[in-house]
């Protein structure tokens, strides 16, 4: 059956969300630079808007990862593909997700970041699946709590589809009318 997306989170209840995020970590870093590290691909949404919308000077750093062993949830092992293009040595550091789900990449990117000797290292994600988690996270700033539903649009992807979609949407498959 196809699948169909079936909005689950409206693209204002996110921006509203997003603008509360951005106004608490403003307060809690008076002095910047922070470095926001978002995590490719599904990050680049979330990390334009809270970007833009924190008042304290940000700087902006990228790193790709893969999992290997791993079908809808990861189990199995991470890499980095991408590594950044700075040193983070004795800067505020703040590492932006997408969604957190087992918490087996978070669990992998805190352990490389902490090697590099941050003033400090917290975690933004939009999305928070508490359900879902295998290995136990701190994560400051969370936008949502979700249930276990596979989800999509701003940035999440099903099979690298859907991501430029403005609201956050569950995939449903849809019931034919005379099915
Ligand atoms: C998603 C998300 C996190 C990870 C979370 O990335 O962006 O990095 O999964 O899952 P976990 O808590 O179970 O480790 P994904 O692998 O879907 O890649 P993408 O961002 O490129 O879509």
């Amino acid at each position: 059956m196809p699948l169909v997306p079936r909005v689950f989170l409206t693209a204002d209840q996110i921006q509203n969300r997003v603008q509360e995020m951005a106004a608490q970590i403003s307060q809690d870093y008076q002095h910047g630079p922070i470095y926001l590290i978002a995590v490719l691909k599904g990050a680049y949404v979330f990390l334009a808007d809270l970007s833009r919308a924190i008042r304290t000077p940000t700087r902006i750093e990228f790193m790709g990862i893969s999992s290997y062993g791993r079908g809808k949830t990861t189990s199995g092992q991470v890499k980095v593909t991408k590594d950044l293009d700075v040193s983070i040595e004795g800067h505020e550091v703040l590492l932006v997700e997408d969604i957190v789900d087992s918490g087996v990449t978070l669990t992998y990117l805190i352990n490389v970041l902490k090697q590099r000797r941050p003033k400090s290292l917290r975690v933004a994600t939009l999305l928070d699946k508490p359900e879902r988690r295998l290995r136990p996270v701190d994560i400051s700033y969370v936008g949502f709590k979700i249930p276990d539903e596979f989800v999509v649009g701003y940035g999440l992807d099903f099979a690298e589809d859907y991501r430029s979609l403005r609201d956050i949407c569950v995939l449903s498959e849809e019931v034919p009318v005379n099915g």
